[in-house]
This record gives structure tokens, C-alpha cells and sequence, in this order.
């Protein structure tokens, strides 16, 4: 199996086995998601979600837009968004309990937003509908990339904006020794104690770790039809926000 097309969780051998494995291990973790989310990143990544919503304000602030927030997990980017934007908000999963969990948020919030289940890489929406997609901390589990990357294309209107949250490598050495031993050492074992899910904690390191670099994602984005790329290292390279424009198709 090509490594590069998308992730490989362990004893995978295939795009459809992939897929399954990142659907199951989502499942098992739903319940303590976000606890662990908050615990493990010390609340940084509210800091990080806040970036991508801010990066979407402009297209979201038209009362006629229409945003995805794809791999919506739980929910949290999905409502943000709807807090500061006037147009119509989508949420989309693949993983039933993570969207039970979204459901039930939103349900308490008041929210207006629209969930539905639905793989990344086969998205049951017509071409060039939507103004804006954001995907936090979801791409870097698809099981292709690249087929993502069209499939986003696919969907957003030409001009409509990508916004790609997702872990990356530092650059700089003294953070990449200290986030080295975090997530190869702490992480995991507080990860598994709170969760019950050793291999969901060891997953996460280990994705993060082949997940294309933040330059080369750049590259692949343009070669998907994608204009205007551009990314921002977040807390010294822990995190990447890419965005880019969807031009006609190249
Ligand atoms: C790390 S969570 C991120 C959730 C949320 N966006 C956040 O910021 O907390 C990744 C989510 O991506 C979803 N996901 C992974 N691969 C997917 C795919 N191919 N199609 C749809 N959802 C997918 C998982 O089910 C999971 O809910």
C-alpha cells in the first residue's frame, strides 16, 4: 500500500480497512472525546479551532452562505462557526456516536445547524454548492488524501474557501524534542488511562507523524484545483491552518 495516499492504522491493508479502523476507534472514544481533547491539548486547541473560525468569518458573515464543517466530530467547530456567521451550517461525520454526541450539543445550544452522515471521500452533495468547507483535525484520517482533496474541490462553489485544520511537525528543534516526548510518552498513557482505548492514543502520534508535511499539503492542494494556498504554523508547529480557494477545475 502507498503510506502517502492517506492514513494507515495498524494491521490495515487497504483504503476500505482504513476507513473502518478510524470509524471504529472514533466510535469507542466518542463518550470521552472531548474531555480528552481539552486535558490533552490543555485547552490549546479552543486557541486553534478559534483561528479556523476566524479565517471562515468573512464568507460566513453572508446570510446566504452555506459552510460544511466536515469530520465534525462533536460538534465544537460547527457551533463556533454558527455563533459568529449568518448563513446556513452543515455538520458531517462518518461515525454515528460522534455525531449522537454533536446532536446532543447542538440540541443544548439552541443550534440551527444540520447534521448528516456521510463519508469525505463520497459526499452526497451535488457540485459547487458550498461557499466555505472547514475539516479540523479530520483530514489527516482519510483514508486518501488526494480523493479528498477533489471531493472538497468538488463540492465548493469556484472562489469558496478550504480550511484545513490538522496536527503537523514543528520545526524548530527544541519543540520538536518536546512535542516528540509528549506525544510519543505522556500522551499516550493518559490518553488510554481516560479513554479505556490504548490504541486510539497510540494512533494519534503515529498519523501525525506520516501525515504530509505542511509545505507538501500546500502542494497537493494546488494540485487538487486549489488557488490562493496558503497555511499558518500555530503554536510553533503543533497545528497548521491551510486554506485555499477552489478554482475551475485544472
Ligand atoms: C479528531 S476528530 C475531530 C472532530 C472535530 N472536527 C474536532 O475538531 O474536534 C476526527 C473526526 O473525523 C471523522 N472522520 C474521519 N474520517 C472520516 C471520513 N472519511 N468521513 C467522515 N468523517 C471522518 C471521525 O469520525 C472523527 O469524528
Amino acid at each position: 500500500m502507498n503510506t502517502t495516499a492517506g492514513t494507515t492504522p495498524p494491521g490495515t491493508r487497504d483504503e476500505r480497512e482504513a476507513a473502518q479502523w478510524v470509524e471504529r476507534m472514533f466510535a469507542a472514544i466518542a463518550s470521552k472525546y472531548d474531555l480528552l481533547n481539552h486535558l490533552l491539548s490543555l485547552n490549546i486547541d479552543r486557541s486553534w479551532r478559534a483561528a479556523l473560525v476566524r479565517r471562515l468569518s468573512v464568507i460566513f458573515s453572508e446570510p446566504e452562505s452555506k459552510v460544511l464543517d466536515l469530520c465534525c466530530g462533536t460538534g465544537d467547530v460547527m457551533l463556533d462557526l454558527e455563533k459568529e456567521g449568518k448563513g446556513s451550517i452543515f455538520g458531517a461525520d462518518f461515525c454515528h456516536p460522534m455525531l449522537v454526541a454533536a446532536q446532543a450539543k447542538a440540541a443544548r445550544k439552541q443550534s440551527g445547524a444540520s447534521l448528516f452522515e456521510a463519508d469525505a471521500l463520497q459526499l452526497p452533495i451535488a457540485d459547487h454548492k458550498l461557499d466555505a468547507v472547514s475539516i479540523a483535525f479530520g483530514f489527516r484520517n482519510l483514508a486518501n488524501y488526494n480523493s479528498g482533496l477533489q471531493e472538497l474541490h468538488r463540492v465548493l462553489k469556484p472562489g469558496g474557501m478550504l480550511a484545513i485544520l490538522e496536527f503537523s511537525q514543528p520545526p524548530g528543534l527544541i519543540m520538536k524534542t518536546a512535542y516528540g516526548f509528549y506525544s510519543r510518552i505522556i500522551l499516550p498513557a493518559i490518553g488510554s488511562l481516560v479513554s479505556g482505548s490504548p490504541g486510539a492514543y497510540k494512533y494519534l502520534p503515529d498519523s501525525i507523524q506520516k501525515f504530509p508535511s505542511a509545505r507538501e499539503l500546500v502542494r497537493m492542494m494546488n494540485a487538487a484545483g486549489f488557488v490562493n494556498t496558503r497555511f499558518e504554523l500555530l503554536t510553533g508547529g503543533i497545528a497548521a491552518l491551510h486554506t485555499g480557494l477552489a478554482a475551475g477545475r485544472v
